[in-house]
């Protein structure tokens, strides 16, 4: 074989800073992180702002603008803030990932220039994809504003939009030059999204971490009541175990078909499609990984009591369990609206093997390959029960929900 053997080797290193009050012209954050390059200043920059961001906090825009005079030295504005709709939409419409190519474009940026984008995860992923394929590549600031970006989606080195009714199906792996936490923009969230980023911290400590899973469960309560030191904690935790399985994990451009972070994911996404988003994917996390637990009980390696505490977890932050899309066209598993298409789904994403991760005992996950569909389609009749009933005590000791599968697989 006549073959030129080519070795690339690129190492990414980027900060995820935690911080309050970003765009005071006082906290010099921002500045410092643009200033510590070795380019030559000022660097020019364009925000892109989540529409949703820009309404609860009236006078970011301005704000903005300040910074950037107060530290001209540094930073060069170099376009308005784009104000782009947030939330799923954001991915959804080509129309809005055309708008931040144009303002790149139009603003002259380069491969030494900036996007600092502030939202959501929506957000955050189409203005990362935008940032990614203008120049293929200019230098990317996450400034995530939810929950759930902060402690997951932000720190990661994904983004994407949606096509094809397809979660993700474009995008690329493309680590950001910095991320900024600023615990101040939680304040402004609804409920439903100040709770529905925590699946995805309950979904790492089951993952890596059980004493973390148990400082969840003792700070429920306060996180229900929107504690913001509780919640700074678990953003921080949850940021750290995330950040730390990509850089630490193997795979961080997932090249394989192991994923942990996507632990109860291939419903969620499943989930997501089939409400059309009115499910955010936080909530559609929880289903997800309400389910995964539960089949992981069915089928005999997941201890009761370990099970019960998920559950329980999930209830206590006012997390959905089950949604009715969930128990809908179950048989055949292949109805165009059933949720267990979601794992013929994630078996293409994946490239061939389905890999699903399922429990071993709290902090303790293992990778499976074979799913009984008929032990997904008794979890989601269990967690109807208990979604109907609020509460796992609805159901009895193991065996008698356990038998049936186990008999028959
Ligand atoms: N790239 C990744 O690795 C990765 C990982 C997990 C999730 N995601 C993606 O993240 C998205 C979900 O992100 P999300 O949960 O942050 O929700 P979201 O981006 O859909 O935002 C939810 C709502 O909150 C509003 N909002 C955002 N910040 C606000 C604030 N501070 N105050 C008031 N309102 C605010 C938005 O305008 C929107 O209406 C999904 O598209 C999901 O696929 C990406
Ligand atoms: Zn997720």
């Amino acid at each position: 074989m006549d073959a030129i053997r080519q070795h690339v080797r690129v190492t990414f290193s980027f900060p995820v800073c935690f911080t309050t009050g970003v765009f005071d012209p006082g906290n010099r954050l921002l500045r410092d992180l643009i200033a510590d390059t070795d380019d030559p200043k000022p660097a020019s920059l364009v925000c892109v702002i989540d529409a949703g961001v820009a309404a609860a906090h009236p006078s970011l825009v301005a704000q903005v603008d300040a910074y950037c005079a107060a530290h001209a030295d540094v930073l060069h504005l170099a376009a308005d803030a784009l104000i782009v709709p947030g939330g799923e939409a954001a991915k959804n419409d080509p129309a809005i990932l055309a708008s931040i190519h144009e303002r790149i474009h139009a603003a002259a940026l380069c491969r030494h220039s900036y996007v600092v984008a502030v939202g959501g995860g929506a957000v955050l992923d189409v203005a990362g994809y935008a940032a990614a394929t203008a120049h293929r590549g200019i230098r990317l600031i996450r400034v995530p504003t939810t929950v759930l970006s902060q402690d997951d989606s932000g720190v990661g080195v994904k983004n994407g939009v949606n096509g094809f009714g397809t979660k993700n199906y474009f995008g690329t792996f493309a680590p950001p030059t910095a991320v900024i936490n600023d615990v101040a923009f939680l304040t402004t969230l609804e409920d439903r999204d100040w709770l529905g980023g925590l699946s995805e911290a309950v979904k790492v400590a089951l993952v890596k971490d059980a004493a973390f899973f148990a400082d969840l469960e003792r700070d429920a309560a306060r996180l229900v009541a929107r504690d913001p030191e509780a919640m700074r904690a678990v953003v921080r935790r949850s940021a750290l175990l995330h950040a730390t399985h990509i850089s630490n994990g193997g795979d961080p451009f997932e090249l394989g078909t192991s994923r942990p972070l996507d632990f109860g994911h291939w419903a969620a996404h499943r989930l997501e499609q089939l409400t059309h988003h009115a499910l955010r994917h936080g909530e559609a996390v929880a289903i997800g990984l309400a389910l995964d637990c539960t089949y992981s009980y069915l089928t005999g390696t997941l201890a009761e009591q370990d099970w019960r505490r998920v559950l329980d977890l999930l209830i206590a932050l006012r997390l959905p369990i089950y949604t009715p899309e969930l128990g809908r066209h179950l048989d055949p598993p292949d109805h165009p609206a059933s949720v267990l298409r979601g794992l013929a789904e994630f078996r293409e994403h994946l490239g061939g093997r389905l890999t699903i991760l399922l429990l071993r005992s709290i902090g303790d996950a293992f990778d499976a390959h074979d799913i009984e569909t008929e032990g997904m389609i008794r979890g989601i009749e269990v967690l109807q029960q208990i979604a109907a009933a609020g509460s796992t005590s609805v159901i009895g000791p193991r065996l008698q929900v356990a038998a049936s599968i186990r008999g028959s697989s």
